[in-house]
């Protein structure tokens, strides 16, 4: 008795440690902490965030979300997407839709700033919609349960930071049909361990789990590249309009000098001209 309850613990172990949602936190661990560290993220969790920021990062998420959600909805019958297809509870494109219309108006789509890191990603997510829709677990995974995470706290940062009010420019962390997150997340879970994978495909959405994460790093930098590059800019055209200045003081100050040396020497003539009078007056006397 005692070692058939022993057999069906350590089966249940072993159970769990084939469960894709452990290894795929587990192969991605390394990555997440990396990914929290990354300059923009630092700065999201610090609060030290500007709206130029957010407005950045809107862009670049809506076409990652974008191309996920165009390629989980053309695969939504396939036998890997349908038990993590959840378009309803989790859809991300209207709502960053919503935000970048808030803050951008209607043209919102020719004001869009995407770098080259984020159009790779959207690159990638679609090659892998035609190629192997089973590692799009790997990208749903990275991004969706991120949202339901340490996603929920960056939104309350951004909220405060920029003072938004009435949750206008917020939709993107907001899930609306999910009442808890953290029961979401387990149900997620338990759909993406339902997943029948062969070994090899299972290796391939692991490794595509640690790219997802690399990919999204690299959209943060380069997005932090943005920031810095357009905050230098902006600190050259001050100190450019600055110096401009500068030297109208200097025209001005050489052109009261060049006034005065002009009036001197006005006197200096005067002065010789009377004294010539002078001279000539004396010498006149003298004869
Ligand atoms: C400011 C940066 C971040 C913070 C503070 C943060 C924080 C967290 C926290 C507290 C959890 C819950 C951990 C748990 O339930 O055991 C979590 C989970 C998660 N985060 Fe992040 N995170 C950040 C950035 C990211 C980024 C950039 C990504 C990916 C793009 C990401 C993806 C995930 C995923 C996929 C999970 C679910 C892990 C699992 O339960 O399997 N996170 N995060």
């Amino acid at each position: 008795m005692e070692a058939d309850k022993q057999k069906v613990q350590t089966e249940k172990v072993q159970v769990t440690d084939r469960d894709l949602s452990e290894q795929i936190k587990a192969v991605t661990k390394e990555s997440h902490v990396r990914a929290e560290n990354t300059e923009l993220m630092l700065a999201f969790q610090r609060g030290n965030i500007n709206l130029q920021q957010y407005k950045l990062l809107l862009c670049s998420l809506y076409k990652i979300y974008e191309a996920l959600e165009e390629e989980l909805d053309r695969n939504a019958s396939h036998d890997s997407v349908a038990p993590i297809y959840f378009p309803q509870e989790l859809g991300r494109l209207e709502a960053l839709k919503k935000d970048l219309e808030h803050f951008h108006g209607q043209d919102w789509r020719k004001k869009m700033i995407v770098p080259a890191a984020t159009l790779r990603y959207a690159q990638r997510l679609r090659e892998i919609g035609s190629e192997h829709p089973e590692y799009l677990v790997a990208h749903a995974y990275t991004r969706y349960l991120g949202d339901l995470s340490g996603g929920q706290v960056l939104g309350r940062i951004v909220q405060k930071s920029l003072g938004l009010k009435n949750g206008e420019g917020l939709a993107f962390f907001s899930f609306p049909t999910v009442n808890s997150p953290n029961l979401f997340k387990q149900l997620y879970r338990s759909r993406m361990n339902s997943i029948e994978l062969t070994e090899t495909q299972r290796e391939g959405v692991l490794e595509e789990a640690v790219r997802a994460f690399e990919f999204n790093i690299q959209v943060f930098d380069e997005l932090q590249n943005l920031v810095s590059i357009s905050e230098k800019n902006e600190l050259r055209q001050r100190h450019k309009a600055h110096t401009l200045k500068t030297p109208d003081v200097r025209v001005s100050q050489s052109s009261e000098l060049s006034s005065s040396l002009t009036s001197t020497s006005q006197l200096l003539r005067m002065l010789l001209g009377v004294c010539l009078a002078l001279a000539v007056g004396m010498g006149m006397y003298a004869f």
